[in-house]
């Protein structure tokens, strides 16, 4: 057989990140991990989910005086992670009744967790309001709700109406909240007033998720500091917070727009100053103190903090040439390879030539690759592989489906590693099922059906 060698091309940025070895996370080595602990396996850098949520958080600080991160837990809601955050002060942002109450289950008070979501079912949305959780509206039916709610509470409900809008730089999101144009928000908003038992407090948008373009920001500050300008212009409306939801881009490649990633990500300074400029042209003759500035960053926080790493399994060559390598870890655990290439690295480094490889994951399904085309040197069994940035979206998206989810490990900043999602077993995968007792038999009992 004729095997071409193809020598992966040198990218636009002339380097090959992937020949750059990973063997520890915060100085702890990955084989010492590893052995502790298995493959596949995932790790958390406690020192690096700090540091990023600081230095995002500084960064707007240096354009605002008040701002308050709040952390969305979709993004990953392992409990450990979590509380890092709160300990650095971020408030929680959720979007379902369990991630409503797994925020209260960890000390996060009401008055600290913001509401979002478009199916908030009655029950919680009658604790979250007792609680004076900052509750965030996505249509008409969810106001007349609260509303009520609030009658039969006797209370004022402190609540913010959710925007959507045209940047005219990135894609309108337009199924979430009221929509700015068209006219839905102000009418909204004018009910709101009329209420006895609601007050409009805040204002919120999400834009959507990954933006590269700052400006993007910059428009969506001008638009809600706008709207905010014309409900203040009604006596007994004051905003006291303007949410402008998550967004901010992580170093990871996108599929079809990035690579490498590092030079087309923008610094967060630059999203910071645009935020920073448009605020404070918004803000420049409002009286009285400034609306705080909530932020709801989820990849930019976690996504860099949380590594997978994975071994060899298998070695083939394809039918076209080009070779594939087997891992233990698939798309079950990743699911986020559907839209990223992320950055891959060996742990060890490996002489040979690199050549063009498609990495799959371990699962009897045609779609379980991790990369569909990377340049790496010949693997052997039992070589490792490091993916990172994984820590959005894949502990919250992951799949039970045909193999287990694995471990979710943290590296401390003393350099210990302290399980913080135990892996699962084949008791915790079938501790929901039940077995009707007209099939509760033992093997011993099974008879073949009668023909
Ligand atoms: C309302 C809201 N806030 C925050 C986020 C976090 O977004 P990101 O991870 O892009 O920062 C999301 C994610 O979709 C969201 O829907």
């Amino acid at each position: 057989m004729i095997r071409p060698l193809r020598q992966g091309a040198i990218n636009t940025f002339a380097h090959r990140r992937n020949e750059v070895p990973c063997s520890d996370i915060d100085g702890v080595p990955i084989d010492g991990l590893v052995a502790r602990h298995g493959s596949p396996l995932f790790i958390t850098s406690e020192n690096r989910l700090r540091h990023n949520v600081r230095t995002i958080r500084r960064a707007l600080e240096r354009h605002h005086p008040a701002v308050v991160h709040a952390w969305s837990y979709k993004t990953n809601i392992t409990a450990a992670i979590c509380r890092i955050l709160h300990q650095e002060g971020s408030w929680a942002e959720v979007v379902s009744r369990s991630e409503y109450e797994k925020a209260r289950l960890l000390g996060v008070p009401g008055n600290r967790i913001v509401f979002n979501g478009p199916y908030k079912p009655r029950a919680i949305l009658e604790r979250a309001i007792a609680e004076g959780a900052l509750i965030h509206l996505d249509h008409l039916d969810e106001l007349n709700l609260i509303e009520a709610i609030a009658r039969e509470q006797n209370r004022v409900a402190p609540v913010a109406l959710r925007l959507n809008f045209n940047t005219g730089i990135t894609e309108p999101w337009s199924r979430f909240g009221f929509n700015l144009e068209n006219g839905q928000a102000t009418e909204a908003a004018v009910r709101i007033r009329l209420s006895p038992h609601m007050n409009l407090n805040g204002l919120h948008s999400h834009i959507g998720t990954f933006i590269l373009d700052p400006r993007a920001f910059g428009e969506q500050v001008r638009l809600m500091t706008d709207f905010m300008r014309e409900l203040e212009q009604e006596d007994n409306t004051r905003i006291a917070y303007l949410d402008i939801g998550g967004g901010f881009p992580s170093r990871n490649g996108l599929q079809g727009v990035q690579s490498p990633p590092e030079q087309a990500v923008p610094e967060l300074d630059e999203f910071a100053e645009a935020v920073g400029k448009a605020l404070k042209k918004g803000l420049s003759d409002r009286p009285g103190p400034p609306p705080v500035l909530i932020f709801e960053s989820g990849r930019a926080v976690v996504d860099d903090a949380q590594s997978l790493v994975t071994t060899v399994v298998g070695t083939k060559r394809l039918v076209d040439g080009r070779r594939g390598i087997i891992l233990d870890a698939g798309i079950n655990l990743m699911l986020t390879a559907l839209w990223y290439n992320h950055p891959v690295r060996l742990v060890h480094p490996k002489g040979g030539i690199p050549e063009e490889t498609v990495l799959y994951g371990p699962l009897c399904m045609n779609i379980d690759s991790m990369r569909q085309l990377v340049s790496l040197p010949p693997l052997e069994l039992g070589d490792r592989l490091v993916f990172s940035p994984v820590g959005a979206y894949n502990n919250t998206q992951w799949l039970q489906f045909i193999e287990l989810r694995p471990p979710i490990i943290l590296v401390t900043p003393q350099g210990g590693d302290e399980v913080i999602r135990q892996g699962e077993t084949l008791t915790s995968l079938c501790e929901h099922e039940r077995m009707p007792p007209h099939l509760d038999t033992s093997p011993g009992e099974w008879q073949p059906p009668v023909r």
